[in-house]
C-alpha cells in the first residue's frame, strides 16, 4: 500500500515574478484553484492521503490553504455561497497534512531528502505542482495510474512523455527498454541533457513514486547538473543497483512552470472543467 505523498514546494516562481513575490507559485490560481490543490486532489483520489509538503521561507499560505479558516465557514456556513468551498472542504477531511521546510534550495534530490522526516521508510509518490496532470477519458489520475505500475514491480516509477527535440534540454530522460503498454525498463536516465546527448525524447515529468531507499541513495549523491542535487542521479543509481520503471501516462501535462503553460493549462481548464461545473 501506499498512503503518502511528497510535494516539493520550496522553489522560488522567478518567471512568474512579480506575482510571486509574496505569493507562492503553487497558489498561482489555475481559473479558481490554486495549482497545488490540483495536485493535492490527484494523490487523494490515488489513495495516496498522506500529504507532506516540504515548504521553504514565504510559503505559509500552503498550509493554511489546506487548514480550516474558521472566519469564512463562519461567514459562509448556510448561505448560497457554501457550494464554493466544496472541493477544498472535501480535501481537508481526506487528507493529512504535514510540513517541514528546506532552509536552502539545493536541487529537487536535495529537496526529496528533506521530506524523510515525513515519508518515512514507505514507497511514496511525489507530485510537482508545476506539472498539472488530466487524465485521459476513462482513464485514473495520473498518479492513479502509477500507483498500479507501482503495484506491479514494486519499484520506483517515473512518468514520462515524448517531448521535441527542441525541448529536451528542459527535462530528465530516460533510455529504456520497451516492454508492454507504454512500460520502459530504465537503463539510463540524464538531467537536462543537450539535444545531442539525449538517449531518447522521453522525457521525466513531475509524478514518481519512490522507494524508500531513495533517501541513502541521495545521502551519497554528489551536485550534479547545475550544481545541484539531483533526483534524476539517484534514480539513476537506483536503476544500475536494481530497477526503475518508466511509465507514458494516459493524460495531458500542462507545464505550469512556464507562462505559456501555465496559460494553456488555464484556457483548457476554463472549457473543460469550469464550464461545466467540475471547478467548485
Ligand atoms: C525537474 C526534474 C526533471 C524533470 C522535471 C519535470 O526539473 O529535475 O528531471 O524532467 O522536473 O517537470 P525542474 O523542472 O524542476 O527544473
Amino acid at each position: 500500500m501506499i498512503r503518502k505523498c511528497l510535494f516539493p514546494v520550496g522553489g522560488y516562481g522567478t518567471r512568474f515574478l512579480p506575482a510571486t513575490k509574496a505569493l507562492p507559485k503553487e497558489m498561482l490560481p489555475v481559473v479558481n484553484k490554486p495549482l497545488v490543490q490540483y495536485g493535492v486532489e490527484e494523490s487523494i483520489e490515488a489513495g495516496l492521503n498522506q500529504i507532506g509538503f516540504v515548504t521553504g521561507r514565504g510559503k505559509r499560505a500552503i498550509a493554511d490553504h489546506f487548514d480550516i479558516s474558521y472566519e469564512l465557514e463562519h461567514q459562509i456556513s448556510g448561505s448560497s455561497k457554501e457550494v464554493y468551498l466544496k472541493s477544498i472542504r472535501h480535501v481537508m477531511e481526506e487528507g493529512i497534512f504535514s510540513f517541514t521546510r528546506q532552509k536552502e534550495m539545493k536541487g529537487l534530490g536535495h529537496a526529496i531528502l528533506a521530506g524523510e522526516t515525513l515519508m518515512g521508510s514507505e514507497p511514496f509518490g511525489v507530485v510537482l505542482a508545476d506539472d498539472l496532470c488530466i487524465p485521459d477519458d476513462g482513464f485514473d489520475s495520473v498518479l492513479g495510474q502509477m500507483v498500479k505500475v507501482y503495484k506491479q514491480f514494486r519499484c520506483s516509477v517515473v512518468a514520462v512523455m515524448e517531448v521535441p527535440e527542441d525541448e529536451i534540454h528542459k527535462y530528465g530522460v530516460i533510455e529504456g527498454e520497451a516492454m508492454k503498454d507504454g512500460l520502459y525498463r530504465v537503463k539510463s536516465m540524464v538531467e537536462k541533457p543537450k539535444k545531442e546527448d539525449a538517449p531518447s525524447n522521453l522525457a521525466i515529468i513531475g509524478r514518481y513514486i519512490l522507494t524508500p531507499d531513495i533517501f541513502d541513495i541521495l545521502r551519497e549523491t554528489p551536485p550534479g547538473k547545475g550544481d545541484e542535487i539531483q533526483l534524476t542521479d539517484a534514480l539513476m543509481q537506483q536503476a544500475q543497483d536494481g530497477v526503475v520503471m518508466a511509465y507514458r501516462f494516459k493524460g495531458t501535462r500542462f507545464d505550469c512552470g512556464s507562462v505559456e503553460g501555465f496559460v494553456e493549462a488555464t484556457n483548457y481548464c476554463f472549457e473543460n472543467l469550469y464550464k461545466k461545473g467540475l471547478l467548485t
